[in-house]
């Protein structure tokens, strides 16, 4: 369990599903994905993270605010798909409900996440990957310290060929970058 001043990141229980299948039903929080997730494809995001965490000890892990318990989406890290060069690599994300947006939430996490990443797992490197369109995730990024890798742009291959949100952007932080400051 990671603490942040406004924040809790845990692993999922099950009551986090009914909330989290609101988050991802909702059209402005998936605006930058394929579609809006239906119950069982959010139930399946839950079973990958609970998954990870049973076998790995990280995931997404699911945010809640600390003031009241509220749980509000996930920041967290998993292991790095195998797409292009980030393979074998540690990669940090974020999905949080609209009503909490604009208040910092998501770099609070996130640097919590990277402290996480580099001193408890020893990672050299963590990056970060978004639609090229998303410019919300881009901030996020830059907000925690990444650098955008321009050689590291990709077309998402899960997505289908002209569809907006296939070109994807590559973000990247190593350790001696958090560490030193
Ligand atoms: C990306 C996301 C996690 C950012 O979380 P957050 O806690 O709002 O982060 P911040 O408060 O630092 O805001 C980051 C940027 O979001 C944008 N933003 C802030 N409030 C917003 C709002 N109400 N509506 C739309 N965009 C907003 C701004 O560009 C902001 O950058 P700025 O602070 O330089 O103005 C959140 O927008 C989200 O969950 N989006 C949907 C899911 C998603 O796209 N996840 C990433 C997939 S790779």
């Amino acid at each position: 369990m990671l603490t942040t001043d406004r924040l809790i990141l845990r692993p999922w229980v099950d009551a986090d599903r009914e909330p989290f299948a609101a988050i991802n039903a909702c059209a402005d929080v998936m605006r930058y994905f394929p579609s809006v997730q239906t119950r069982a494809q959010s139930d399946a995001t839950v079973d990958r993270q609970m998954k990870a965490q049973a076998d790995r000890g990280y995931c997404f892990w699911a945010a809640e605010k600390r003031e009241d318990g509220q749980f509000i989406g996930f920041i967290g890290i998993q292991d790095a798909p195998d797409y292009y060069s980030m393979k074998g690599g540690i990669e940090i994300g974020w999905r949080l409900a609209a009503s909490t947006w604009g208040q910092g939430l998501a770099p609070e996490g996130a640097r919590a996440c990277l402290a996480y990443a580099f001193s408890k797992l020893g990672a050299p490197e963590v990056v970060a990957f978004t639609a090229k369109v998303n410019k919300p995730s881009m901030r996020v990024m830059e907000k925690i310290g990444m650098t955008r890798d321009l050689a590291g742009d990709f077309d998402h291959p899960m997505i289908d060929e002209g569809h907006p949100i296939r070109p994807h952007v590559l973000y990247r932080i190593k350790a001696d970058a958090v560490l030193s400051c």
